[in-house]
């Protein structure tokens, strides 16, 4: 497959990006024709940010699983389009074709239909990275249904909250999960998480560690013989037909739920068409993928990395995915670079926090691995320090391959602002420059443009974008005034990202981290109000308050105050108890790192808790704590200060 609309000079990034600000609609409408419409769209472009409105392509007819697949069946049917690596080295390989990949697909597919899924129907998939879940994302997208993945790390308790909110009838799960020395008992979760739920009608459940697993009469079906079933219906001598339903550009195409500063996940909605053209565009150009290509991203599909960058994005470029179970220090520290030795990838995107966490294992995992093959590295997640960054340069790289730092988020459906692949300059720690069509502008508290540099001659604001690009988040599920406070209501016309940034003189962003109530813990977003509701659920907690500390591996590590009923919890069993609840109510990912106990929270007179106190005290800060004189009793601060953990 080529790639006409691949960038391949910094003049000609300029020339496009130029381009893409004055004439959207002819830029955008150019870049779609390399797609696959079953009729072409009316309008490019129309939007306002006010209600908020954005339509892409509105008019125009598509199935992205006829992008991801069916299109490349004729020329490059035999060519891998995943590779999966299992979570235990000694376990086969699978490599699927795309051929494969459509009759897997097909079939799954017809498995939807014969279980009561229509169109429009929300589909919560829990799974583990197999294969099958892969078909179960574009089985769902090939017949219309929403699918929404929930990532193998959340509990019971969340899972039920997500199901509600999407109003899922049907979930696709396995008997468990493979990860590292560790067997997750997923449908044991689901069984959990179902305890009261009166809308899903359907679980098909996929065998992966034959764990033993209850199967509820007329609710449970074992997906290999719903396969089975399915196959006698669509295929007929050798040929498998299972067409593709006809989606509405504008239809959603799924739900990922992300954290905010409110306690409840939102639902972000995604389209097809849009999405399609922003996750493959931003595929082809940041990394500078080059056809037969080995790209290995390491996230997880239960996260929009796996979604955009092992799924839609490389599929629909016709690429090679490599799909990995496990997580990268099982059987040892070494485990990626024998996946990239073992498949000669040349691609290798991963998260900031799985650099960091690798390098504290020196340099000897990496012995005897030939890693040649590598031509682009990337990251994601959180900025990458300077350190991390030429360690990963020197070491993974050996200076041959341009690193591109890839910044965004759920609700930006790619990536917005990132250096192209040897062909925009790269600066350690800086995400630098936006993609085409992406208008990043910086604003003061009150919305007005920052426009006088700092002492060392950089802009410093919180980050918005102008006009939207065709991956931007279309609504939060079930609730669009949500998604207009949530983004579009704090400065007017514009698209507020959460994150503060920096702009040198030449135009590159720096992203300075979140301004918002907002944690991310080894790239992983986590509301503190989240976790605070959740830690509040344990039965002897009063109040607490949750903020974020400097961690040297997760980034960012999570720091609980919290008021007991007794004056002095016996600390242990208490903070062990916290740990636990925090798990069950939302999942391990959110567990507090440090929990101090104290006898009261900062508070102005109006009953505000001043986490700006809380947060320099958790960075370890004594002096300056800043103005305390608003405060309704300012010895409670001495105290905190005293006892902190
Ligand atoms: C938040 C979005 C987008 C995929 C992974 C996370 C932070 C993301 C970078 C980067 C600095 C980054 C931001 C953003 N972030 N990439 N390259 N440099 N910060 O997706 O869970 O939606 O989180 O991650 O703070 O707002 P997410």
């Amino acid at each position: 497959m080529e790639y006409p609309f691949q960038i391949t000079s910094l003049e000609q990034y300029k020339e496009q990006y130029q381009k893409s600000v004055d004439e959207p609609e002819s830029f955008w409408g150019d870049i779609a024709e390399n797609f696959y419409w079953r009729k072409k769209w009316d309008k490019v472009l129309e939007w306002n940010f006010k209600e908020p409105k954005v339509e892409w392509f509105k008019g125009g007819k598509l199935n992205i699983t006829e992008n991801c697949i069916d299109r490349h069946l004729e020329t490059m049917g035999e060519k891998p389009a995943i590779i999966w690596e299992p979570n235990n080295p000694d376990e086969r390989t699978r490599v699927v074709t795309y051929t494969r990949l459509h009759k897997r697909v097909c079939q799954f597919a017809q498995v939807l239909l014969n279980n009561g899924v229509k169109k429009g129907d929300r589909v919560c998939i829990y799974m583990g990275m197999v294969p099958e879940l892969a078909y179960a994302v574009l089985g769902c997208a090939r017949i219309g249904a929403i699918h929404s993945v929930i990532f193998g790390g959340f509990s019971a308790q969340s899972i039920a909250d997500r199901l509600e909110d999407a109003k899922a009838e049907f979930i696709v799960t396995c008997d468990g999960a493979y990860r590292g020395g560790k067997d997750i008992p997923l449908k044991s979760i689901i069984d959990d998480a179902l305890i009261g739920n009166k809308t899903v009608k359907k679980v098909i459940v996929y065998t992966r560690t034959r764990t033993p697993v209850s199967m509820i009469k007329g609710r449970d079906v074992w997906w290999e013989d719903e396969m089975d079933y399915a196959l006698s219906q669509i295929e007929k001598n050798n040929v498998v037909t299972m067409p593709a339903t006809e989606m509405d550009a504008e239809d959603p195409l799924f739900i990922l739920y992300t954290s905010g500063s409110t306690g409840k996940p939102k639902g972000v909605v995604h389209t097809c068409g849009g999405y399609m053209v922003w996750t493959t565009y931003t595929f082809v150009n940041v990394f500078q993928y080059k056809p037969g290509d080995v790209h290995f991203c390491t996230a997880d599909i239960g996260w929009i990395t796996g979604h955009s960058y092992i799924v839609y994005g490389p599929l629909a470029a016709g690429g090679t995915s490599v799909m990995f179970e496990g997580v990268p220090t099982w059987p040892d520290a070494g485990r990626f670079w024998d996946i990239v030795d073992k498949y000669k990838v040349n691609v290798l995107y991963t998260a900031t926090t799985a650099i960091r966490s690798l390098m504290s294992y020196g340099l000897d995992p990496l012995q005897g691995k030939d890693m040649s093959s590598l031509k682009v590295l990337g990251t994601v997640g959180e900025p990458i320090n300077e350190e991390a960054w030429h360690w990963y340069d020197q070491h993974i790289g050996k200076k041959k391959c341009p690193i591109v730092d890839t910044w965004w988020q759920t609700e930006t459906g790619g990536i917005l602002i990132s250096n192209l692949a040897g062909i925009t300059p790269a600066k350690p720690s800086w995400a630098t420059l936006p993609m085409p069509g992406v208008q990043p502008v910086l604003v003061d508290e009150r919305g007005k443009e920052v426009t006088e540099p700092d002492e060392h001659g950089l802009l410093k604001g919180n980050l918005c974008i102008k006009a939207p690009w065709p991956g931007i988040i279309r609504t939060t599920y079930g609730d669009h005034e949500r998604c207009r406070t949530n983004y579009f209501a704090t400065y007017e016309n514009l698209y507020f990202t959460g994150d503060g940034a920096l702009k040198d003189k030449d135009g590159n962003f720096r992203i300075t981290g979140r301004v918002d109530d907002v944690l991310n813990v080894s790239g992983h977003r986590i509301g503190t109000a989240e976790i605070e509701n959740a830690i509040n659920m344990h039965a002897s907690v009063v109040e607490s308050a949750v903020v974020g500390f400097p961690h040297s591996i997760k980034g960012q590590g999570v720091y609980a105050f919290v008021i007991t009923e007794k004056k002095h919890p016996e600390d242990d069993l208490a903070k062990k108890d916290i740990l636990e609840t925090v798990s069950r109510i939302i999942g391990p990912i959110a567990k507090p790192d440090k929990i101090q106990f104290v006898n009261g929270l900062p508070k102005t007179r109006s009953g505000k808790i001043m986490r700006r106190i809380l947060r320099k005290i958790a960075e370890g800060e004594t002096e300056n704590l800043g103005d305390t004189s608003t405060l309704l009793d300012p010895s409670i601060v001495d105290e905190i200060k005293q006892n902190k953990v």
